[in-house]
């Protein structure tokens, strides 16, 4: 399985990601992300944006993720925190970006 992220050049990478990982884990083993709290809801270092073509897919975030998502800059209609994303059938080929702060 794969995800296609947008770096904050703009230019794009895919990475090979395995099934039931997150999103997060996937972007911090590629150097990509700081994923500080390790996927707990702690600290919003894995924000990304979703393309929207993905977003609706993905269901509504939880009352937690929305409260760290409230705390991460340059934040996007299509803003998820990455380490709520499950790599899976349903994600496989999943696009995302990296907020131009990060
Ligand atoms: S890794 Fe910390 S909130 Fe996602």
């Amino acid at each position: 399985m794969e995800i296609i992220v947008t770096l904050a050049d703009g230019s794009s990478r895919t990475l090979v990601a395995g099934e039931g990982l997150s999103v997060m884990e996937v972007l911090r083993d590629a150097g990509l992300i700081e994923g500080e709290c390790n996927g707990s809801l702690a600290c919003a270092s894995c924000h990304v944006w979703v393309d929207e073509a993905w977003n609706e897919s993905l269901g509504e975030t939880s009352e937690d993720e929305e409260d760290m998502l409230d705390v991460a800059f340059n934040l996007a209609p299509t803003s998820r925190l990455s380490c709520q994303i499950f790599i899976g059938p349903a994600t496989n080929g999943i696009r995302v970006a990296l907020p131009k702060a990060i």
